[in-house]
């Protein structure tokens, strides 16, 4: 089976509070989301890459990856899942139902090489697939209602742990199991949650914690100060 990337990158960063989406905000002059890419396309031999962007991006004419011949582009949707599903559908003519599929958050640039070789190594005799996660290093509260609600109950936050990005399935039970979870409207925040929502379990892959989501202004300098330590 072939290894296909798909980044999504129709957010529009609404967090941020920036004018452009956070994948267009700039780290020593290069976009975050040229960073992402790179990072990816130069560690692991992808067949291809699908990038779904906003129907009204206006900076993706603007980016290294534009010239990149193994970097497409396609319209995403209103939600992330709905972004990846599209991806994997402008993918349908190019790849076969056991294909790995890699879906990488486009705000996650510190993404380590090693940590990615180390999921495609993990998953790669896999039936399902896996994702790079996290054990949780703070202790958790389950919080209850109001302004200023008060502690419901502790977690145990022993085997909690957060998930990353890059998660990685096959083709088919990844579009099968993204469709059947968005018809029955469950909530979806990353692939892994639609393919256990179609019964099928993942497994987890220790990967970095330093391998940040980008999401409020603060993180821009988290992963600037990540990045310089490579
Ligand atoms: O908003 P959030 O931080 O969950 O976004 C994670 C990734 O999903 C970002 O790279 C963002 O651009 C992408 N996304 C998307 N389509 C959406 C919403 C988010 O491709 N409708």
């Amino acid at each position: 089976p072939r290894l296909w990337l798909i980044v999504p990158a129709a957010g529009i960063g609404q967090r941020m509070g920036a004018e452009q989406p956070k994948q267009y905000l700039r780290i020593d002059e290069r976009f975050i989301l040229d960073i992402t890419l790179s990072r990816l396309m130069d560690s692991a031999p992808f067949a291809g890459c699908m990038v779904p962007l906003h129907p009204a991006d206006r900076w993706w004419p603007d980016t290294e990856a534009r010239s990149d011949s193994r970097i497409q582009t396609c319209t995403g949707g209103s939600e992330r899942a709905c972004s990846v599903l599209a991806a994997l559908r402008a993918l349908a003519e190019q790849s076969d139902d056991q294909d790995w599929v890699l879906v990488h958050d486009a705000a996650r640039p510190c993404v380590h090489t090693a940590d990615l070789a180390n999921l495609i190594d993990s998953v790669y005799e896999h039936p399902v697939g896996g994702l790079l996660a996290s054990p949780v290093a703070d202790t958790l509260k389950r919080a209850g209602a109001g302004e200023l609600p008060e502690v419901e109950s502790t977690l145990d936050r022993r085997g909690l742990w957060r998930a990353l990005t890059p998660q990685m399935f096959r083709y088919r039970l990844l579009v099968d199991a993204l469709e059947a979870a968005l018809d029955a409207g469950v909530e979806v925040t990353d692939e892994s949650s639609a393919v256990e929502f179609s019964g099928n379990m993942p497994v987890l892959v220790e990967g970095r914690p330093d391998n940040i989501k980008i999401t409020v202004p603060a993180d821009l300098a988290l992963a600037n100060f990540i990045l310089g330590q490579f």
